[in-house]
């Protein structure tokens, strides 16, 4: 062969093996109560999986930091983000795991010129919280009927749970005193609704996961934006409202085949970011 089409053949192989191999970087928010470190397996068997993955686990509220308010998380992460997004025009993917995931979620849509390509949910309360398991840790007689005295109030409001419990019993407080939730999630219209519509569905995959033996996630649904009727009975995501009226642009991502609702049996809250089955079978496949 002549020795200049040789190196032709062989740039181009090299050109076609840098594409294939060249996983985009990957972004991981981590959960209530919890850091860094809860999440670095997961980013490890990612990046035994596919080799060279550049991750970045956020370094920030941790523990009792994670209950600052989410508005304040939305900006200080979303800036991290954002510079990680800047230095790499080609995109990148974002993971964001039970509270990690809704902080994520609104990342996307408060800061629209990202370029992530595939955000993935896994078991974050997308539409809300109302269910208090996991917060008997710090409020031990907190229940759930009653909580919202403590949550829709000024105070109530200047911590993340506030900001996304969602007491279908009690919507009008839940309109009026919510800083957060129902502005994100195009409830309430606002001067950023638009943008936050434009900065979820400019996404190339949506993808929502969660199941029923969550145990923590109240209801389970919540990680699919499915949640409570007035009747305390649940409503998916394809009969709610702001998804009929296309709101937040989940029926626009749908229809184009951008969303994935995942449910998974037998996984509960807080073996979502540990299970090797879950990360092989439902988190690598997304993950070019
Ligand atoms: C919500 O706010 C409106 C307007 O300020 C007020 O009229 C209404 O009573 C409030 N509802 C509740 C349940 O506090
Ligand atoms: C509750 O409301 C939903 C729709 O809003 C309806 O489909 C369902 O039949 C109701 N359930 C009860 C027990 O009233
Ligand atoms: C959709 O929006 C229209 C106009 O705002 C409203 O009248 C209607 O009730 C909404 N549909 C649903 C299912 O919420
Ligand atoms: C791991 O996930 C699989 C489903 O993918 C589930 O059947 C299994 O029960 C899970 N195991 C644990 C320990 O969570």
């Amino acid at each position: 062969m002549h020795l200049r089409r040789k190196l032709t053949l062989i740039l181009s192989c090299y050109v076609l093996f840098a594409t294939v191999s060249a996983y985009k970087p990957l972004v991981i928010m981590h959960g209530i109560l919890t850091g860094r470190k809860s999440m670095v397996s997961m980013a490890e068997h990612i990046q035994e999986a596919h080799p060279e993955t550049e991750i970045t686990i956020i370094n920030k509220y941790a523990a009792w930091e994670s209950l600052a308010p989410m508005w304040h998380q939305v900006v200080d992460v979303g800036r991290e983000i954002m510079k990680i997004s800047a230095a790499h025009p080609d995109g990148i993917n974002l993971i964001g795991y039970s509270q990690g995931g809704l902080i994520a979620r609104a990342i996307l849509q408060q800061f629209p010129n990202h370029n992530v390509k595939t955000f993935i949910s896994l078991s974050s309360p997308q539409a809300g919280q109302y269910g208090t398991q996991f917060l008997h840790l710090f409020f031990p007689n907190l229940v759930r009927e009653t909580a919202y005295e403590l949550f829709y109030s000024s105070l109530g409001q200047h911590t993340s749970v506030g900001n996304y419990w969602n007491d279908p019993y009690h919507k009008e407080l839940y309109y009026n005193y919510s800083k957060f939730l129902p502005y994100i999630n195009n409830e309430l219209e606002s001067p950023y609704s638009s943008q936050y519509k434009y900065g979820l569905t400019k996404l190339d995959n949506l993808v929502l996961i969660g199941g029923p033996d969550d145990g923590v996630i109240t209801p389970w649904e919540s990680s699919h934006f499915g949640y409570y009727g007035e009747n305390g009975s649940v409503i998916d995501l394809r009969k709610q409202p702001a998804y009929v009226n296309d709101t937040l642009g989940l029926q626009t991502l749908d229809l184009k085949g951008k969303l994935l609702l995942i449910k998974i049996h037998g996984v509960s809250h807080l073996q979502w970011h540990k299970n090797a089955t879950v990360i092989d079978k439902f988190l690598l496949p997304f993950l070019d």
